[in-house]
Parts: C-alpha cells; sequence; structure tokens
C-alpha cells in the first residue's frame, strides 16, 4: 500500500489563517503589528529565492516585513553594525540573517549579535541553550515544523524510535532534541555512521537532514514508518529530497514530499517565531 503524504502546504496555510488572527488580535492590544527584518548578504539564487518567500508569507498574516540587502563583500563591522541598529530599533521584533553567508564572515559571530530576544530563526547561543535544558524559548523552525508534521497526522511520537539522519545545527540537532522532549528513542546518524540502513531500519520515525539527493533508498526505510525528508537539492529542472521519494513510498505509512514538504512549515515557524518576539519581549 502506498504511503499516505502529509501535505505541508496545506498545514502552513492552516498555520498562517490561525496566526493572522493572533496578529489581528495583538494589534488591539498594542496597536502595532510584529516587525521582521531580513538581512540578505551576497546574491546567492537560493537565498534569495527563500528570502522573497518569507516576505511574501509574512505579508499575509500582518507582519511587517522588510529586507535588508547587502553586497557579498558586506566587512564584518559593516554587517554588526547593521544588527546593532536593528536590535535597537523597537519596530523590529524578529532578525533573520539569511545562511550560508560569504566564507570571510564568520557565521557564529554574526548569530550570536543579533539579541537573543529578536533571534526568528533560534540560532543564538542562548536560545540553543534553553532548547537544550527544555526552556521555552524561539526554536529552530525547521526542526519545530518537523514536529508539527508528525503531529498533525495523528502520530503519538512517545515511545517511538526515532532516527535523524544528520546532526547539523540547525536540522539534525534540534530536530532530536525535539523528538527526545516529546519522549521517542532518538538515534542521531552522521557521515560517520557504520551501515547507515541497518539503522534507519530500525525508525518508526525517520527524519532525514543530509543535503544529498536520493541518498535514502526505499530498503533503508522500516516498513510502516513515518519518514520526513527535509532535503532540498537543487538540480536545473528539479528539487530532489534526500530521501528516494519512489521507492519509499511503498513502504512508509507517511512521507512529507519535496517540494511542498518541510519548506513551507519552516516558513510558517518562522512567522510564528516572529509573533512570539512580538508577544513575549515587543
Ligand atoms: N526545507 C527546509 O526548510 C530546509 C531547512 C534546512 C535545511 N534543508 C535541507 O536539509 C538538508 C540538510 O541541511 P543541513 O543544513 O542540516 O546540512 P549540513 O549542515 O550539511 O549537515 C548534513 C548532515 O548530514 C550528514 N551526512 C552527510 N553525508 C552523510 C552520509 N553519507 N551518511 C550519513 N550522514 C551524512 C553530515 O554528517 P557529519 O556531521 O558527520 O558531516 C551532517 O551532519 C539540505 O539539503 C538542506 O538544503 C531544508
Amino acid at each position: 500500500m502506498q504511503a499516505q503524504i502529509i501535505d505541508g502546504r496545506e498545514l502552513a496555510k492552516q498555520t498562517r489563517i490561525k496566526l493572522k488572527k493572533k496578529v489581528n488580535s495583538l494589534y488591539e492590544q498594542k496597536s502595532k503589528y510584529p516587525g521582521l527584518t531580513v538581512v540578505l548578504v551576497g546574491d546567492d539564487l537560493a537565498s534569495a529565492a527563500y528570502v522573497r518567500n518569507k516576505e511574501k508569507f509574512a505579508k499575509r498574516v500582518n507582519i511587517i516585513s522588510n529586507t535588508i540587502r547587502m553586497p557579498k563583500e558586506t566587512t564584518k563591522e559593516e554587517l554588526l553594525d547593521v544588527i546593532e541598529k536593528l536590535n535597537n530599533d523597537n519596530d523590529v521584533h524578529g532578525i533573520l540573517v539569511q545562511l550560508p553567508l560569504p566564507k570571510h564572515l564568520d557565521e557564529s559571530t554574526v548569530i550570536n549579535t543579533i539579541s537573543y530576544e529578536k533571534d526568528v530563526d533560534g540560532f543564538h547561543i542562548i536560545n540553543s541553550g534553553k532548547l537544550l535544558s527544555g526552556q521555552d524559548s524561539l526554536r529552530p523552525c525547521t526542526p519545530t515544523g518537523i514536529i508539527k508534521l508528525i503531529e498533525s497526522i495523528g502520530v503519538n511520537i512517545e515511545g517511538k524510535n526515532a532516527v535523524v539522519v544528520g546532526r547539523s545545527n540547525i536540522v539534525g540537532k534540534p530536530a532530536a532534541l525535539l523528538l527526545l522532549e516529546k519522549n521517542a528513542t532518538v538515534t542521531v546518524c552522521h557521515s560517520r555512521t557504520r551501515d547507515l540502513g541497518e539503522v534507519t531500519n530500525k525508525a518508526d520515525i525517520l527524519v532525514v537532514a543530509i543535503g544529498r539527493a536520493e541518498m535514502i533508498t526505499g530498503d533503508m526505510v522500516k516498513p510502516g514508518a513515518v519518514v520526513i525528508d527535509v532535503g532540498s537539492n537543487y538540480t536545473e529542472d528539479k528539487t530532489y529530497g534526500d530521501v528516494k521519494f519512489d521507492e519509499a513510498v511503498n513502504v512508509a505509512s507517511f512521507i512529507t514530499p519535496v517540494p511542498g514538504g518541510v519548506g513551507p512549515m519552516t516558513i510558517a515557524q518562522l512567522l510564528e517565531n516572529t509573533v512570539k518576539a512580538f508577544e513575549l519581549y515587543g
């Protein structure tokens, strides 16, 4: 039997509908709308496309969205100066510096210069620490979206064997922490994992964030598993996930498509975080 497709676009749309109502009711209290500023350094085409989408969807929920575009030669001092100004701007509640940055700019320094109260990507060291210790915080968007996708299909995460392939700070590690918080038994795999297929075959919930097109084949998926494919691997004509969809769809019980799965929920969570920052600290 074929797996059911988890429709990330629809879930993101429902999320935005709720969020717009919340934003409008916050406006009644504060006479102000939340403000999100995205800083884009350089001319990476994929980044520019992400940023356009973020602007488009922010406007739909009445978030005042602004993008600062800076040339790829921007110095560390120039970028940090822009961030400091945004930190001190009372109309800006969320700041997002689009990654990756040009090589000469240290991402960690840049991210940790953003006020943690405006860090809507949830990557600041304080927000990472709060996540690790189970405190409420601005949490990374993609992993939060992953949990919502799993919960949207009525799957109870508690007690499940969850396998996360990938251990990046922005996806793999926080996704593992969030699954652990939901009481899954979590295994994290990476490039040095021996016999990856043996591990993934034990997963009731399989989250894949590698960045290699179609690396997870159908025989690596446990029958009936829930498969969340985070990968976005661009070619000229198509975007591929990290999972070989045509095979996995015949083995899994639920699966996210690429595109249309995790991506839309990442943006929806960014909007959620902006509204949360506005509510908590605005
Ligand atoms: N849809 C969205 O909203 C969204 C958001 C973020 C990312 N993404 C996509 O998700 C993918 C992953 O992103 P990322 O930022 O987490 O990537 P990343 O920082 O490059 O991390 C990739 C991870 O995959 C692991 N890996 C690489 N080769 C492997 C192999 N052969 N076997 C097992 N593990 C392997 C790496 O292991 P090591 O640590 O050992 O090197 C690393 O932990 C990319 O395609 C990215 O475009 C999508």
